[in-house]
Formats: C-alpha cells, sequence, structure tokens
C-alpha cells in the first residue's frame, strides 16, 4: 500500500504566529488584544507554487513592469478546467486589482453622476467604488431569502433608465456578504431584464472559486443571453494574494469593443510580481485551492455550530460560497451597533452590518479563514459578552 504524507492544515497557523508574522491591513488595525475576523484576508499559510514563483523571481531581479498574456491565459486555462468556461484570453484586459476593473468599466458605461445599481446588503466597497468615481449608488436590495429579487431588479432598472440614464448593475458572483452563489436561472433572469433596460452588467467574480461542496459555481458569461456582460476576477481573494496585484477584465462576445475602448496604459497597473504570483496560483495552485475549499467547508459547518450552540439569540446564514458569514446579532441584546460592542467588549472585530447598505443594521460580517481554534476563541469571547 502507498504511504499518504497528510499534509498541515492551511488554515492552522496559530495566533501567536499570525500576530507576530502579518503586517498587513488585518493585523495592524486594531492591535495585539484583538482578534480580527473583519478585512477579506485569510489567516492561511502561503501556497507553495506561490511562494516559489514570487521568491525565484525576487532572487533572479525579475522585478520589472508586468507582461500580462500568460497570465490572461492561465485565468483562462483555469476556468476551462474548473467551470467549463472557454473565453479568449485574446479579448482581455489586465488591470490592478478588481475593483479598478470595475472603476473603469463604470466609467465605459455611465456617465459622470450617473447610476449604478447594486443589491445590498452587499461588498462595503461597491458603494466606496461607485463614489469615488463620481457615480450615484441605487440599491435593488436582495430578497429575504438572500437571493437576487428578479422584479425588484426590474423595478429599478425601469426606474432609473426612464430619463436615458445610462446604467450599470454592479454583481457579486458569489455574493459578499451573504455568500449567496447565484443559479443560471437567476443569472438569465438578470440578464433578460438589464437588457430590456439597456442596463450593462459587470460581474465581479473574485470569490468564484470559493464556491463550497453543495453549490456550483456559474461564471455569468457562461449563462446565454449575457453577451453585453463584463467580468472582472483575479486570484487574490482565493489564494490570499491582496498585496500582489492583478486582476482580468474578461468581456461577454458583444461586450468586447466596449472592453477594446480602455485605453492600453491601463494594464501597466498589474504588477509583475502580481501577475507572477497571480499566474502560479491558476497554473499550479488548483489542488491547494481544493484543499483549502474543503477547510473552509469544515470551518462554515463549525462556525455554525458554534453560533447555535453559544450564541443564542444570534443567527448565521450557512454561506454556500467564500469565507465570510452574514450574522444577525440584533437579538443578543447589544444595542444598535452590535459588532461596535462585540469589538470593544469581547475584543473580536468584525464587519458592522451597516457598512453593507440596506439590510445591515443589527448584522456583522464574519470571516471564518481562520483555525478552527481562533474560531472557538472568537465565538467563546463574543459568548461572554452575552451570557
Ligand atoms: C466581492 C469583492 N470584490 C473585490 C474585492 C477586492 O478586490 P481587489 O483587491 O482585487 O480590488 C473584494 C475583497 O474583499 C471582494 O470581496
Amino acid at each position: 500500500m502507498g504511504e499518504t504524507t497528510a499534509q498541515p492544515p492551511i488554515l492552522g497557523v496559530p495566533l501567536a504566529d499570525l500576530r507576530r508574522d502579518r503586517t498587513s491591513v488585518k493585523w495592524g488595525v486594531h492591535g495585539p488584544g484583538v482578534i480580527p475576523m473583519w478585512i477579506a484576508e485569510m489567516d492561511c499559510a502561503p501556497c507553495p507554487a506561490v511562494v516559489d514563483a514570487v521568491s525565484a523571481a525576487v532572487a533572479r531581479g525579475d522585478t520589472g513592469y508586468a507582461l500580462t498574456e500568460e497570465y490572461a491565459a492561465a485565468a483562462a486555462a483555469f476556468a476551462e478546467a474548473e467551470w467549463a468556461w472557454g473565453f479568449d484570453p485574446r479579448t482581455t484586459t489586465r488591470v490592478a486589482d478588481v475593483l479598478t476593473g470595475v472603476t473603469h468599466l463604470l466609467g465605459l458605461f455611465t456617465d459622470p453622476g450617473g447610476p449604478v445599481v447594486v443589491s445590498p446588503p452587499v461588498y462595503n466597497a461597491f458603494y466606496e467604488v461607485i463614489e469615488a468615481c463620481g457615480r450615484r449608488v441605487l440599491e435593488a436590495p436582495l430578497g429575504p431569502d438572500h437571493r437576487l429579487d428578479v422584479e425588484g431588479l426590474a423595478e429599478v432598472f425601469a426606474r432609473v433608465t426612464a430619463d436615458g440614464s445610462r446604467t450599470a448593475y454592479l454583481l457579486s458572483n458569489p455574493h459578499n456578504p451573504t455568500g449567496t452563489v447565484h443559479t443560471p436561472v437567476e443569472l438569465a433572469a438578470l440578464a433578460r431584464v438589464a437588457d430590456e433596460h439597456g442596463v450593462r452588467v459587470v460581474s465581479d467574480e473574485i470569490h468564484g472559486p470559493l464556491v463550497l461542496p453543495t453549490s456550483t459555481f456559474t461564471p455569468y458569461l457562461t449563462v446565454p443571453g449575457t453577451e453585453r456582460g463584463v467580468t472582472v476576477t483575479s486570484a487574490s481573494k482565493a489564494w490570499n494574494l491582496a498585496g500582489l496585484k492583478a486582476a482580468i477584465i474578461v468581456p461577454g462576445d458583444d461586450a468586447v469593443d466596449d472592453v477594446r475602448r480602455l485605453h492600453p496604459y491601463v494594464t501597466f497597473g498589474a504588477s509583475h510580481i502580481g501577475v507572477i504570483a497571480q499566474t502560479a496560483a491558476y497554473r499550479d495552485g488548483r489542488d491547494w485551492c481544493h484543499r483549502l475549499v474543503g477547510e473552509l467547508d469544515a470551518n462554515r459547518h463549525l462556525l455554525a455550530e458554534l453560533v447555535a450552540g453559544h450564541l443564542p439569540g444570534a443567527s448565521l446564514v450557512v454561506p454556500e460560497a467564500t469565507y465570510l458569514a452574514w450574522l444577525d446579532l440584533s437579538g443578543l441584546g447589544l444595542g444598535d451597533d452590535p459588532a461596535g460592542e462585540v469589538l470593544r467588549r469581547a475584543r473580536v472585530a468584525l464587519s458592522p452590518g451597516p457598512i453593507f447598505g440596506s439590510g445591515g443594521q443589527g448584522h456583522a460580517r464574519v470571516n471564518y479563514a481562520t483555525s478552527p481554534e481562533i474560531l472557538r476563541e472568537a465565538v467563546g469571547r463574543i459568548a461572554s459578552i452575552v451570557a
């Protein structure tokens, strides 16, 4: 019988090591007594393929400007292998990061001061990026089941386009912070109502590789009728590479000419080391990502058990994707700002619900990409202030 070597867990980094070794924003903002479970960085060990590629490049002195064709090819091969999504890498544009890609696309599809529709609760930076590029946020909330409300979307699209305003819809696919995985039927319905009203869909698929077992990821552009849509994605969430910047814009068949209108200069935003890191992730880090998804699957169930067992009065939407979970803390008697109370008294940093737009009151987003020990410690701390 062949011998198998057990691999150490990816999400097994001890708290003391994280405190000592991590200098990023997640660990730097709150100081040593706080367990940080807010911004979307993972407490993971790095992917060896990425470590090798980046270390070798820096050691070689290969630290110039990026050539990004290989990155596009690696992203396309990954999409084909994982989801049978075959896009032509030659139609893509590479950019600094996903939000920069979104900014460029909103510049193409909307006018200064014009409307961009989002479905709250939704990724807080969508609000920031829309504001930063001088556009106006309009909300078409998710339904009570945290799924796309297509009738609500149609109503908002009809209202905002009535005066001829050029409008975009910014989709989080899968959905941050609820972890909703949109189905092909929902995406087709979105595309239909968007087309009916001339609304351009920008699909942010950065969490695509983080769809958990029991659900299946559907890239927006694989759904018939989405040809006018554009996807922006990167390896940054699934391999924890936010500090190694690169991302890719993939146009639908009827959006290729639109995306060609972006100035070639935008490609220079992607960092050479970011491109090297993310190319290695897509090309040689698939097994690592699959192992990570298995650990996240276990963690989401552990978190659900911990919340049910220790925080009666709180309720958790068990996510279908991402390493972020949407927690209703309104029944805990912690007042109007439960995440603030949890930070002050339990020394656990969650993302406060209201930053995710309408429907966020009384809620918080928890980042569970950490070790089971840290998850237990964090929930135990919160339980101690509501006991
Ligand atoms: C849905 C979503 N889009 C984009 C980003 C940020 O991506 P980037 O750093 O590439 O701009 C995040 C980070 O958490 C995210 O959750």
